[in-house]
């Protein structure tokens, strides 16, 4: 049971039990299409799991997490505090490439991360890989509510955070996630790509970024990319190709897809969470959201909690 190194909005750590309860007794392996923090996985601390995320940063992260444990942790606790002023030694002690003025420690770092979206030298060297990873776990831990958010250029535009004592080193997370990793494929591909790796017998669960429920929650900010409305067509798609395969689905969704999953004849399911996914206060809350599975009530894995309601 290893905890998620990364904050994530739309993370799964509440949702744990609900999950589990209908995931089949028996899979043979497993694939995580929309990975972000990735609660699931590192939870189950599951072998020879494909993961996959099109977000490429999130996916070099897990790399260097994976390869580069040491190294990672070693370059995590060179950083300072976010509001400190710049350190003139380092690149963008006063404009950034975009000619912004850097005013904090934080947003240097924060500069010097969006790199890969605005700089021509930006080569992908095995260092400049290690160091982005580095400031994407620094930034999670020091930026307002751990959000990830990228602007239409790509590059990540959330402010700095208000902490009393922030925490980005997680040396003991890093470590027991790389070992988690260890047997895993990690992918950088469309969710779709999941339809050449499951085969029947395996278990794919998909968790990909909500329909928004309303204009002020509106979560599909993950990337620049998004997740739109004919992205959410192509997933039902590709669960229900799964399930004619012989392949075990579970998908986590907005409520507003209910109707969909069950004209499509999944086994669908309303929860209620209450999730601190929305940046004003005032809105967090309830978020309406479904289980959708192809795992008959009669093939999942027994929890305890499901076998004490019966009583
Ligand atoms: C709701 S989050 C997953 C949260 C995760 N279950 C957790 O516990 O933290 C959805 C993820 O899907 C990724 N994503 C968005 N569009 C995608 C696509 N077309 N294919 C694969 N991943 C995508 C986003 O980058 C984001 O990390």
């Amino acid at each position: 049971m290893v905890r998620p190194v990364l904050k994530w909005a739309g993370g799964k750590r509440q949702l744990l039990d609900e999950l589990y309860a209908r995931f089949p007794a028996e899979f043979d392996r497993y694939h995580e299409p929309f990975l972000g923090g990735g609660a699931v996985f590192f939870d189950r601390e599951l072998e020879e799991a494909t993961i996959n995320d099109t977000n490429p940063r999130l996916v070099n992260f897990y790399r260097q997490v994976r390869d580069r444990p040491e190294a990672l942790v070693d370059q995590l606790r060179t950083f300072r505090d976010p509001e400190v002023d710049p350190d003139p030694a380092l690149p963008y002690a006063d404009r950034t490439e975009r000619g912004d003025e850097v005013d904090a420690y934080y947003y240097q770092q924060r500069a010097r991360f969006n790199r890969r979206a605005y700089d021509d030298d930006w080569a992908g060297t095995d260092e400049q890989l290690l160091t982005e990873a580095a400031l994407l776990l620094y930034l999670n831990r020091t930026c307002y509510n751990g959000l990830y958010r990228e602007n239409a250029d790509g590059g990540f535009n959330v402010p700095i955070g208000r902490y009393s004592d922030p925490d980005w080193v997680q040396a003991e997370r890093v470590r027991d996630a790389s070992q988690v990793l260890e047997s895993a494929n990690i992918r950088n591909e469309d969710f779709t790509s999941v339809l050449g790796a499951a085969s029947p017998g395996d278990l794919v669960y998909c968790d990909p970024p909500y329909v928004p429920m309303s204009a002020t929650a509106d979560f599909a900010e993950y990337s620049a990319a998004g997740f739109d409305r004919s992205d959410q067509k192509r997933l039902l798609a590709v669960a229900r190709e799964l399930d004619e395969r012989g392949v075990w689905v579970v998908c986590s969704n907005s409520g507003v897809t209910y109707d969909r999953y069950v004209a499509a004849g999944f086994h669908v399911d309303r929860e209620g969470a209450t999730r601190a996914i929305n940046s004003d206060a005032g809105a967090r809350g309830e978020v309406d959201e479904i289980i959708a599975t192809n795992v008959d009530p009669d093939e999942r894995a027994n929890t305890g909690q499901a076998s004490l309601t019966e009583f």
